[in-house]
């Protein structure tokens, strides 16, 4: 990889993925390169596990930025929106990044975009031995999420949450607003529009929600309130932070 990345030339969203399952030396180098309010998020965590892998997801990250705003990962200037939606507070003079991070178990996938809010998520695709949360539907997904057959709801659901979750990461509200306020047509895979977005079917009509391919055994879906919007999977990373 060259050390500057050409930003994404709107619609265009580029998603990188990485697993979080760094060895040591990975470990220490990202870090390094993290600011104190990071390390202290990173010291709260009960399980080693849990903290390295927040580590290797911050790390990353800023690494990749890095690379998109030709500065080191730790002078990338990290601030938070009213509902924690982290932004790159310096931004470059002739573009204007915009991004957001998922993480599932030990992978992670970052959607970069110029000027668009994005919201990204990636649900690894588990079982779940009693009920499932069908809360995060309204009434009539639910009933289409019935009708759907029984070797598919495990895919159905994690796909609508998968949706539902990077729409509402999109506005920077993540759960502070009900699933619900994204419906979808369930029985549609792959990319789709919102059917009722706050319950206004012109609004929905502005959203646009892709479906990612390749992050093996996770649904994963970018949204944002963009009609073009159009994905470029820029791959699996397996770079080393030094
Ligand atoms: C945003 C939210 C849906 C993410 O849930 P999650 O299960 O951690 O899901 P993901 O792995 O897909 O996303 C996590 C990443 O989303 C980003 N994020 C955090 N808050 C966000 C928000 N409000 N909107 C968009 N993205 C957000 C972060 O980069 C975070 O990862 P990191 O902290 O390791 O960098 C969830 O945290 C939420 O609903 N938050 C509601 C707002 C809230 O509680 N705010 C309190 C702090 S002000």
């Amino acid at each position: 990889m060259s050390s500057f990345l050409t930003p994404p030339s709107a619609p265009q969203v580029h998603v990188w993925q990485w697993d979080l399952e760094a060895c040591d030396d990975d470990i220490e180098g990202y870090w390094n390169t993290l600011g104190a309010q990071e390390r202290e998020r990173a010291g709260k965590f009960r399980f080693d596990l849990h903290r390295r892998r927040f580590i290797a997801g911050r790390g990353e990250l800023r690494r990749l930025l890095g690379h998109y705003l030709d500065v080191s990962p730790s002078d990338v200037a990290i601030g938070y929106g009213p509902d924690g939606k982290p932004y790159c507070t310096s931004q470059p003079r002739d573009w204007m990044l915009c991004f957001n991070l998922s993480h599932s178990e030990n992978t992670a996938a970052l959607a970069i975009a110029n000027g668009i809010e994005i919201g990204i998520d990636i649900e690894r695709i588990r079982v779940i031995e009693d009920t499932l949360p069908l809360d995060v539907f309204s009434s009539q997904e639910r009933a289409d999420y019935a009708a759907t057959p029984q070797a598919e709801q495990q895919t159905v659901f994690f796909e609508s949450w998968a949706r539902k979750e990077a729409c509402l990461k999109a506005l920077g509200t993540g759960f502070i607003l009900p699933p619900t306020h994204f419906e979808f047509d369930v029985s549609v895979h792959g990319d789709t529009t919102p059917r009722v977005v706050g319950g206004d079917v012109q609004e929905a009509a502005h959203w646009r929600v892709r479906t990612l391919s390749s992050v093996a055994g996770c649904a994963g879906a970018v949204a944002a309130r963009r009609t073009d919007l159009s994905i470029v999977e820029m791959g699996a990373l397996c770079l080393h932070p030094g």
